[in-house]
């Protein structure tokens, strides 16, 4: 059988062949994209390409781009969600389109050669149905398509239009409307912001269980029924959505949806999902990735996963997903703390201490989870070798810090209920603190209040829960909006003034200032660099003071696509992340000849790695402004700036 690390090389291999060139995963930390905290889907890093920039490496592009989902941390437990996957993504920037998509992929999945030699009789698709109020048509085309290819190996393939009322009839192609069959980043088309990208989509299924009756056990959780009405989108575990082409034609403007200037192909497959049909089996947790760190946890626990007891099941999953992203997320800094991505470290962190505990896992148990992580990956992201001391010693360090808060909740637990007599309940303000400054879940205060011969008022912890729940989502949705698809006016300036103020740093306070990170939103930017000391307040005026200079001296800002060694020559700076990359894309801030010198009277003023976009000249920008600098971690700094 086909292992996870063969199905990545060969979904690699056979894009390549069809000449599009394999580029390295992004950071899950995604950079210039105010949008969101993390790459969420493999496109998400490609959106100035499907916008119309030129790519440096041309109009076909294949990868395995890490992502996590922060928004599924909660649903993970049953046989399916991770926060934490590798979606396999091909695009066409602007080459081919439906045809060739639909019949590489079909090609891919059943052919048992170079693709996964899945069985056609398996597999379900399923279409755009249109909608006329926005001017998009029924995506009849890739209907035809798939009917077609399945028609060419004696499938019958029946076209349906599928309702709830009248269910499967028998299909194998369906039309849903755009809550299935659409895709941006933002969701259906009336959610998307004017200048987002979208478009029709067309899914394909498998089908775990074509034998399954009206009562279908999952084969790891619960019994799960369906009936008549059970369909490919039904969520009772028969079907797993395992691709999806994304026929990237629209963008949303003031007055509707209109074609982009170009039609793109986004396809984006979960590795994981694509693994788990590879051996029919529905549970994502049994494939080969997750062998050595659930070796560990069944060592440490005594208990064995493939007993499939509902509740150590669900600790297994949390733990094996939240400790492997937990991994990946330190391997690109995102360490464990109260803000921004760390945050969400921290959280997977401590979910997996608390379901450890309900395992009876006593000892520290994380950074032999991550030993197996880093193993199991070494060879495809060798970047968690480079970064293993980082993983590891964050791990423990979190490890201990979250038991000690813990006994510290045990003592205060203790405070709480002295004097409180046999079978009364526990406030549930107190638990709710237990719970927000102490770590504590409900679990665990039901086990202490149970030992005490204590009540603990589940319903009404629920609710409060709840309440702080929607309090902080309403609060991260304000943080983080700013539009998607950034490519605003002020954006593209604070782009540009982020490549100035690299430049400047540099000048001023040395060449170990490189970027280590940046943010911009319509607002304001973030620049995080490497430099061990608070700035003075003559640094911070010399930096601002250079910034502005470059945009008083109006340099043009162009680029150019040219092979790296030809862009290593001409001193171009910052990140660029590809080793298979031969051509690079680097933006001039000045004569694009020259070599840069970011000295306000020299002609080239900054030459950096960049996808774009940027403002045409820097006289547009407006005058610059730091107003805060900041300690990140330990040698990184951090400057927020703004253009008034
Ligand atoms: N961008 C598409 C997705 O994430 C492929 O599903």
């Amino acid at each position: 059988m086909l292992g996870s690390h063969e199905i990545r090389a060969r979904y690699l291999n056979f894009f390549q062949k069809e000449n599009h060139v394999i580029i390295p995963s992004s950071s899950l930390l995604p950079e210039n994209d105010p949008t969101t905290l993390f790459t969420g889907s493999g496109m998400q890093p490609m959106v100035p390409y499907l916008l119309g920039e030129s790519h440096s490496l041309g109009v076909r592009i294949v990868d395995s781009q890490k992502c996590f989902r922060s928004q599924d941390i909660e649903e993970v437990g049953d046989n399916r969600h991770t926060t934490f996957f590798e979606m396999l993504g091909n695009w066409s920037l602007g080459d081919y389109f439906k045809t060739e998509q639909i019949s590489w992929m079909f090609e891919f999945l059943t052919n048992p050669e170079i693709g996964l030699g899945l069985d056609a009789r398996r597999l379900y698709f399923t279409c755009f149905r249109g909608n006329q109020e926005i001017g998009i048509p029924q995506d009849t085309d890739s209907a035809e398509l798939w009917q077609k290819l399945l028609q060419e190996k004696n499938i019958d393939a029946k076209i349906v239009d599928w309702s709830e009322r009248d269910g499967m009839q028998a299909g194998r192609i369906f039309y849903y409307d755009e809550k299935k069959n659409w895709w941006s980043r933002a969701g259906i088309p009336g959610k998307m912001p004017v200048g987002e990208p979208g478009g029709p989509d067309t899914e394909m299924f498998w089908d775990f269980n074509p034998e399954c009756g009206e009562n279908h056990l999952d084969g790891a959780t619960d019994i799960v029924k369906f009936g008549n009405v059970c369909h490919v989108n039904c969520d009772c575990g028969r079907f797993l959505e395992i691709g999806n082409n994304v026929f990237m034609q629209y963008h949303r403007t003031e007055s509707g949806f209109e074609l982009l200037p170009q039609t793109n192909v986004d396809f984006g497959g979960g590795l994981e999902r694509l693994a788990a049909a590879v051996r029919n089996d529905a549970d994502v947790f049994n494939i080969d990735l997750f062998d050595g760190m659930k070796a560990v946890l069944e060592q440490a626990s005594g208990q064995r996963y493939a007993d499939y007891v509902p509740e150590i099941t669900k600790s297994f999953r949390v733990i094996l997903d939240h400790l492997r992203a937990a991994a990946f997320l330190i391997a690109d800094n995102a360490i464990p703390s109260n803000k921004d991505q760390g945050y969400f470290t921290r959280r997977l962190i401590r979910r997996s201490i608390r379901y450890a505990h309900m395992l009876g896992i006593q000892k520290n148990f994380c950074a032999a989870i991550a030993e197996e992580t880093i193993k199991t990956y070494a060879s495809a992201y060798p970047q968690l070798i480079e970064q293993k001391k980082l993983i590891i010693s964050e791990l423990e360090k979190e490890e201990t810090k979250f038991k000690r808060t813990i006994e510290h909740g045990i003592k205060k637990f203790n405070e709480i209920t002295k004097l409180m007599p046999a079978n009364s309940a526990i406030p549930t303000e107190e638990i709710f603190d237990l719970y927000q400054s102490y770590g504590f879940s409900l679990e665990i205060t039901q086990e202490l209040a149970t030992e005490k011969n204590l009540v603990v008022n589940e319903t009404e912890f629920r609710t409060y829960l709840k309440q702080h729940q929607d309090q902080s989502r309403a609060g991260s949705e304000q943080k983080f909006k700013g539009g998607l698809a950034d490519h605003s006016e002020m954006s593209v300036k604070y782009h540009t003034a982020t490549h100035l103020l690299h430049a400047a740093v540099l000048k001023i306070l040395g060449a170990h200032a490189v970027q280590k990170g940046s943010n911009i939103t319509p607002e304001r930017l973030r620049f995080d660099f490497a430099h061990g000391d608070k700035l003075t307040a003559e640094q911070i005026k010399a930096v601002e003071d250079l910034v502005n200079a470059a945009i008083a001296r109006d340099y043009s800002v162009t680029f150019q696509i040219i092979p790296v060694a030809e862009a290593k020559a001409k001193k171009a700076i910052g990140l660029f992340a590809g080793k298979y990359e031969e051509m690079v894309k680097v933006y001039t801030v000045g004569d694009p000849e020259g070599l840069p010198d970011a000295n306000s009277t020299a002609p080239t003023f900054s030459r950096e790695f960049c996808g774009g976009p940027h403002v045409e000249h820097t006289g547009i920008i407006g005058h610059f402004k730091i107003v805060k600098e900041e300690a990140v971690s330990a040698g990184v700094r951090r400057i927020k700036a703004i253009v008034e």
